[in-house]
């Protein structure tokens, strides 16, 4: 039911507060401030040397997203692969070595096919998965459900920012095993990740001006994200939303690869989405974007009242968002790029929650 919501994916998106904070309550204990994940899977996480993610399409992204906290929040190095790519390029794997699979369907036939191959090298299998009775989670040593609910829209919203949530919860975790964070780091994450619900309802609030700047986005042809740091696989995910539901093209990029090549795609047409936050990436990512503005870019910039009193006023679209912790940045800003392709596809009036030639769950490989 689409309740007063025009498409699910609109539902979906306004639903994120509430899902991703069931999500985070699983957990996390919000009395003692602690990261609560089963006790195997936390003494695991404490002893490999590594750990290997596979995943499709946003579940991927998410992955990446967690490649970035895990290494720096645990100093646990992640491989992060598309499944499709994993399971024909044979990943050598120790023994006793772990894997996650992430997957909000639980039924997409390659990640399903290298959670196979990792049973096969006898890897511990853990997956975060949506859909609890699903092939994924049934074939797994241990599932780590998010409770995002039914997801209808083929555009993947809710699902994604829960997966995100447990990635977040997993890093905190491995982070305290692992003896880089201490009791007081864990704390302060926590805390800042159980503000996450709230600052997802005041972004929302910008919807109306999203909305402004996606009419705009809708006559171009073509569109470039750019992100850096734990914000890059954001920028991806911005770019393959636009792709999949409003059919124009878009290319995410880390925002310090620009200058090797798709600068030169960059004329008055082009709009770019710069997603810079004000931490100690943004000094760079604003020079990247200023090498784009120089040469006529339509600029995007989604950042923060101190981010955007730093480059000053400035011609071009502005977002801004709250303040916050970098840590929880992607899961905030992850919904600004939600709303831009969601109101662009309204705007050329594709049919938003079954784009052309997408299925919601791909169990062919
Ligand atoms: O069900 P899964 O999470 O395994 O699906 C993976 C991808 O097919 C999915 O995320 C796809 O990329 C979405 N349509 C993106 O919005």
């Amino acid at each position: 039911d689409r309740g007063n919501y025009r498409h699910f994916m609109s539902k979906e998106i306004h639903e994120q507060p509430e899902v991703v904070s069931h999500t985070l309550a699983r957990y996390l204990d919000m009395s003692t401030g602690r990261v609560t994940l089963p006790e195997g899977f936390v003494e695991q996480l404490g002893r490999v040397q590594r750990l290997s993610i596979a995943a499709c399409g946003t579940a991927y992204l998410a992955g990446l997203v967690g490649k970035y906290w895990m290494e720096r929040y645990a100093r646990l190095p992640v491989d992060v692969d598309i499944a499709s790519e994993f399971r024909y390029r044979e990943p050598i794997l120790g023994p006793g070595g772990l894997s996650l699979f992430i997957s909000q369907s639980g039924e997409t036939a390659d990640t399903l096919s290298s959670l196979r191959y990792c049973r096969e090298a006898e890897q511990t299998v853990a997956s975060i998965v949506n859909v609890e009775d699903s092939t994924i989670a049934r074939e797994s040593d241990l599932i780590l459900p998010t409770l995002a609910g039914p997801e209808i829209g083929v555009a993947s919203t809710k699902a994604f920012t829960c997966q995100l949530s447990v990635l977040a919860a997993i890093t905190i975790a491995a982070g305290r095993v692992r003896g880089v964070l201490g009791e007081e780091d864990e704390a302060k994450l926590v805390r800042a990740l159980i503000e996450v619900p709230r600052l997802m309802t005041q972004t929302l609030r910008l919807e109306e001006q999203i909305e402004g700047i996606a009419r705009e986005l809708s006559r171009a042809k073509d569109a470039l994200y750019l992100g850096r740091g734990m914000n890059y696989p954001i920028a991806l995910e911005g770019a393959l939303k636009l792709k999949e539901i409003s059919y124009i093209h878009a290319e995410g990029y880390a925002a310090g690869e620009l200058k090797h090549g798709p600068i030169a795609l960059v004329d008055e047409n082009m709009p770019i989405v710069v997603i810079a936050p004000s931490d100690m990436m943004f000094e760079k990512t604003v020079s990247n974007m200023q090498e784009v503005a120089a040469r006529g870019g339509r600029i995007v910039l989604l950042t923060d009242a101190e981010g955007a009193h730093a480059t000053g006023e400035q011609p071009f679209a502005r977002v801004i968002l709250p303040r916050m912790y970098q840590f929880v940045q992607p899961l905030i800003y992850a919904l600004p790029m939600q709303l831009l392709a969601y109101h662009a596809a309204v705007s050329i009036g594709t049919d938003v929650d079954q784009p052309r030639n997408l299925a919601k769950s791909v169990t062919v490989e």
